[in-house]
């Protein structure tokens, strides 16, 4: 598949990463133009370009991987948003320092991407673990657990294999209202490291 990202920090170096070792080809974008992503697409090597937030956008699978701060920026820049797979990375971190949650009043943080690109069908995933613990990327790494909530059965088909083509496990919570709330920050499983291996396997708390 031929995937784009917008937004080029640490979570779409990650997946990127670990998408063209399973030979997938990714189009990085950021805010300030292709040019700027040089050395990173130089670093990450075959199958890794630089493309506008349109062009990454018109990929077959596009992955937004902004703050939260950016999201509405990020998907106005594209406009046309119609029967587009868009998977939600992000999490509703209004500010670091001090943390403060950003208002969704009443509603799932991807409820609120799917408003602001209308017609792309949501896929939320990748928002529960830090990109730090991904750093494993031989074919024998753990299977992370990756939840996965969405309203399109078929968006959230593509995006569950390509979660298990990468070497990882995809759990379906359901729609982007229920298991969104399950997945988003502030809901029970963020930061669950969860791992598969015949069985679930949550590691020992001290
Ligand atoms: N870091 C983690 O471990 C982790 C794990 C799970 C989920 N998340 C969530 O995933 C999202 C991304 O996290 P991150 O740590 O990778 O963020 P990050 O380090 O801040 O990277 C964000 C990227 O977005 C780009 N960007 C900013 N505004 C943009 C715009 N309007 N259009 C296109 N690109 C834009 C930035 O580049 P320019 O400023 O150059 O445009 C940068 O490349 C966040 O919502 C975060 O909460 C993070």
């Amino acid at each position: 598949m031929k995937i784009g990202f917008i937004g080029a920090g640490p979570v779409a170096q990650t997946l990127a990463k670990h998408a063209t070792l399973a030979g997938h080809q990714i189009v990085l974008s950021n805010s300030r133009g292709p040019e700027s992503l040089t050395p990173l697409v130089s670093e990450l090597g075959p199958g890794v370009s630089a493309g506008t937030v349109k062009e990454a956008a018109a990929q077959e699978l596009v992955i937004l991987a902004v703050k939260w701060w950016n999201v509405q920026s990020a998907l106005f820049e594209v406009g046309d948003w119609k029967g587009r797979v868009l998977v939600d990375t992000t999490n509703r971190v209004a500010s670091i320092e001090p943390l403060a949650l950003g208002d969704i009043t009443g509603r799932t943080s991807s409820e609120i991407v799917a408003d602001l690109a209308p017609g792309a069908k949501v896929v939320k995933a990748f928002n529960t673990v830090p990109a730090s613990w991904l750093s494993d990327f031989s074919s024998s790494k753990p299977k992370t657990a990756f939840f996965v909530s969405g309203d399109d059965v078929v968006a959230k088909n593509l995006v569950s294999k390509f979660i298990e083509e990468l070497g990882f496990y995809s759990l379906d919570l359901g729609s982007l209202a229920e298991g969104g709330r399950l997945q988003q920050t502030g809901g029970p499983l963020v930061g669950v490291n969860l791992t598969f291996n015949d069985r679930f396997i949550l590691p020992a708390v001290d």
